[in-house]
């Protein structure tokens, strides 16, 4: 399965997926790993396994959807099928939704729909709750808002900061990531009115 990851910053789920496919656990293919942010650690991860990797500072356009096309355009021309965010702080538009209608995936740090957005661990330490974890879900035209596919629960401790709950939801995230994708290349992956099917193995 050929595939796109979009990060913007330590690129660890990047690394998880390079790790997965190293070890024959994952039958992908990583076409292009591309950033919004030029100095993103995730570049250094994929150049130092010989990976092709674009940057797209976001700065350089006035308009969202003129961003997305760039990334399209990279995309198309790399002839990636599933659309992989992992650490990918962007919001994306129609353009990059409208190229790849249900082959987009995202990874959050909470168990969505609790706790959307921007420093979700945070809310979890903040709320009070005594279970977290992560999501792997399709992207759609929400906020972290997309059909779930995958889902892991970690304990949150008394004594959790946004720090420490952190690390313990990534160790997760490095595991259902690589499992996700798995699904999409033997291809497990149906959706039923909204709802992800994953249909059994061969
Ligand atoms: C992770 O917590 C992920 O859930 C969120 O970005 C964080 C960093 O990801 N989307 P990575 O280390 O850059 O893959």
């Amino acid at each position: 399965l050929p595939i796109g990851v979009l990060v913007s910053g330590s690129g660890s789920n990047l690394q998880a997926i390079i790790d997965s496919i190293d070890r024959g656990r994952l039958n992908a293919d990583i076409k292009a790993v591309i950033s919004n942010v030029p100095d993103a650690y995730a570049l250094t991860r994929a150049r130092n396994h010989s990976l092709p990797t674009f940057v797209i500072p976001h700065e350089k356009f006035q308009k969202r959807e003129a961003f997305d096309e760039e990334v399209v355009h990279i995309l198309n021309e790399s002839g990636v099928e599933l659309v992989v965010m992992a650490g990918f702080m962007r919001i994306i538009t129609a353009v990059l939704l409208d190229a790849y209608p249900g082959r987009i995936v995202n990874i959050h740090p909470a168990l969505l729909p609790s706790f959307r957005g921007m420093h979700a661990q945070r809310q979890a330490v903040d709320y009070g709750v005594k279970f977290s974890g992560c999501t792997v879900h399709i992207v759609d035209s929400g906020v972290d808002s997309g059909p779930i596919i995958i889902q892991a629960v970690v304990p949150v401790l008394e004594s959790d900061t946004e720090e420490t709950l952190s690390a313990r939801i990534l160790q997760e995230e490095h595991r259902i990531y690589p499992q996700a994708i798995q699904f999409f290349a033997s291809e497990r992956i149906h959706l039923k009115n909204r709802k992800v099917i994953i249909s059994e193995g061969l």
